[in-house]
């Protein structure tokens, strides 16, 4: 059990550059957009156990959604800085847009080759923001180590890859899902689902197990995306979006050496999209 220690609120960039100046090297960063969850809170007290101080940012960053989206983004700060206080955050950063964009903000980074052989295509602007975003945190912040989730690889591998190619000195910590009893992973996105879409989500996962039975039982990558998409496609309320099998180390295509496998899916139920994925070792 953690114990919440000091803990307070900056929203201005100023005054997180001097908490960063002091506490930046003993602290284990969890950045979030909020909404938080239980699989926040794991990432939160992995933080905290693993660093002298834990520090949580807040922020729904306008440049990784589309505007509906984020005008919908739930949000609630004053039950966020609660969940993260008794998780055992020291501080949270919670900037407003105009803080983190003040008029004139311009630069972008470019994502690396490799992102085209990646399925998400179509995403690019998405996974830009999020660079984006994620780049000017680690320079406010300035934790020694960052805690990510596995939900989302495709923003995994490129975070490592651009905290490789920058020299960022941070140590990118994976940790593994959080998923609701029925198997769905947990999400802030989960709060938008109606009641009758909630119920239909954990397909994802269903579907995704038994890709992962099909692989160890022998099925080849074809066969096993198949079963996958039929069975989400007999959920009325879910629309495949994406399946991929990927060597879970590089995210490429797999090759008749890859062990370690990654089965990802991302499903549209009721419209809105969840992604999810699941990674074993082939014997
Ligand atoms: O995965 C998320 O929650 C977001 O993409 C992140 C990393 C906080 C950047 O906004």
């Amino acid at each position: 059990m953690v114990k919440p220690g000091k803990f307070s609120v900056i929203r201005t960039v100023p005054a997180m550059r001097r908490w960063a100046e002091k506490n930046g090297g003993i602290c284990g960063f969890v950045p979030t957009l909020g909404a938080l969850h239980d699989g926040h809170v794991s990432l939160i007290k992995k933080a905290r156990s693993e660093n002298r101080v834990a520090a949580v940012s807040i922020f729904v960053n306008p440049l990784q959604f589309r505007k509906k989206q984020y005008l919908a983004y739930p949000r609630n700060l004053e039950v966020d800085l609660e969940i993260a206080r008794k998780a055992g955050a020291n501080v949270v950063f919670a900037p407003s847009a105009e803080e983190m964009y003040p008029a004139g903000f311009e630069t972008g980074v470019t994502l690396p080759q490799f992102f085209q052989r990646l399925k998400p295509q179509g995403l690019e602007w998405h996974y830009k923001g999020v660079l984006v975003v994620v780049l000017k945190l680690l320079q406010l912040v300035r934790p020694s180590k960052v805690y990510f989730g596995l939900k989302d690889p495709h923003q995994l591998v490129l975070i490592e890859r651009m905290v490789a190619d920058l020299n960022i000195p941070v140590t990118v910590r994976k940790c593994p899902t959080v998923r609701e009893r029925d198997g769905l992973a947990r999400s802030s996105r989960n709060a938008l689902l109606t009641p009758d879409e909630r119920k239909a989500a954990p397909v994802i996962f269903r579907a995704l197990s038994h890709g992962k039975r099909e692989m160890e039982s022998g099925a080849s990558c074809a066969q096993a995306m198949a079963g996958m998409r039929e069975m989400i496609s007999a959920q009325p309320l879910a629309s495949v979006e994406l399946v991929e099998i990927a060597d879970a180390l590089t995210l490429a295509p797999p090759g008749n050496r890859t062990r370690d496998v990654l089965i990802f899916a991302a499903v549209r139920i009721g419209g809105k999209r969840l992604a999810d994925n699941v990674r074993f070792r082939l014997k």
